[in-house]
């Protein structure tokens, strides 16, 4: 019988300084895989012993195919954070959808994946393919209104602070529900309305010293 396997799709929005990154950083670690970070606006910090750091796409392409790196990277677990931008992130993509079992983060995502992204961009194919790989994806964003229905429609698990402008309040409307937007008015700082599939919810309140240890694991 062939082995079902699947991806998981994570998506984080909320308001500037609400703790999105700190609850990327949390929700990496317990996915238990090995990853790589897309870390745009320098968010990362590298104190962490499993993180490596990579200026450019290019420092990043040239480490993973080494094969004594590769095989570290699954064997310890690694978190690579790779500080891509708009003229190198859609490399970065199809580097990592060559790859298989990682989690991949791509923070303020909708800088990379916005309404007009076509099926020609590398997170599309991750998106849509990335189960037959088990290639995970969690990413963040301030205003969802700027993210391209593509990943809204595959997000497995999201997870929205406080939103305050109409058109982010219309996209919680229009991807889960209504019901869910005087939620989302009302949560406290580094609170999260979490919400599956299943129209499963709850409410989630991050503390730092529980991420804090998290990290420091
Ligand atoms: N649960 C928490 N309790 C206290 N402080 C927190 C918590 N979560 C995050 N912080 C702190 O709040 C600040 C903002 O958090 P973070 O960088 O995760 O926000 P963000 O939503 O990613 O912001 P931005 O939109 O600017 O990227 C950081 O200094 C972080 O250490
Ligand atoms: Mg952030």
């Amino acid at each position: 019988m062939l082995k079902q396997t699947q991806n998981k799709v994570q998506t984080i929005i909320g308001h500037k300084g609400y703790g999105k990154t700190a609850l990327t950083e949390a929700l990496t670690i317990l996915n238990d895989k090995p990853a790589i970070i897309c870390d745009p606006r320098f968010q990362f910090t590298c104190k962490q012993k499993r993180r490596i750091e990579f200026k450019s796409v290019g420092d990043f392409r040239k480490w993973i195919h080494v094969t004594a790196n590769f095989r570290d990277f699954y064997k310890y677990k690694l978190e690579l954070v790779v500080h891509a931008f708009d003229d190198t992130f859609q490399e970065l993509g199809e580097l990592v959808y060559k790859m298989k079992s990682l989690t991949f983060v791509v923070d303020e995502v909708d800088m990379f994946f916005d309404t007009k992204a076509t099926s020609k961009n590398s997170l599309y194919k991750i998106i849509h393919y990335g189960r037959h790989s088990e290639i995970d994806l969690i990413s963040t964003s301030r205003r969802p209104a700027n993210i391209s229905r593509n990943l809204t429609s595959q997000t497995d698990l999201f997870y929205f602070s406080k939103l305050r402008e109409p058109t982010d309040k219309k996209y919680v409307k229009d991807a889960i529900g209504l019901e869910y937007v005087k939620v989302v008015e009302t949560l406290e700082k580094f609170s999260f309305l979490k919400y599956e599939d299943n129209e499963k919810h709850t409410i989630l309140t991050t503390s730092l010293t529980d991420l804090e240890l998290l990290l420091k694991a």
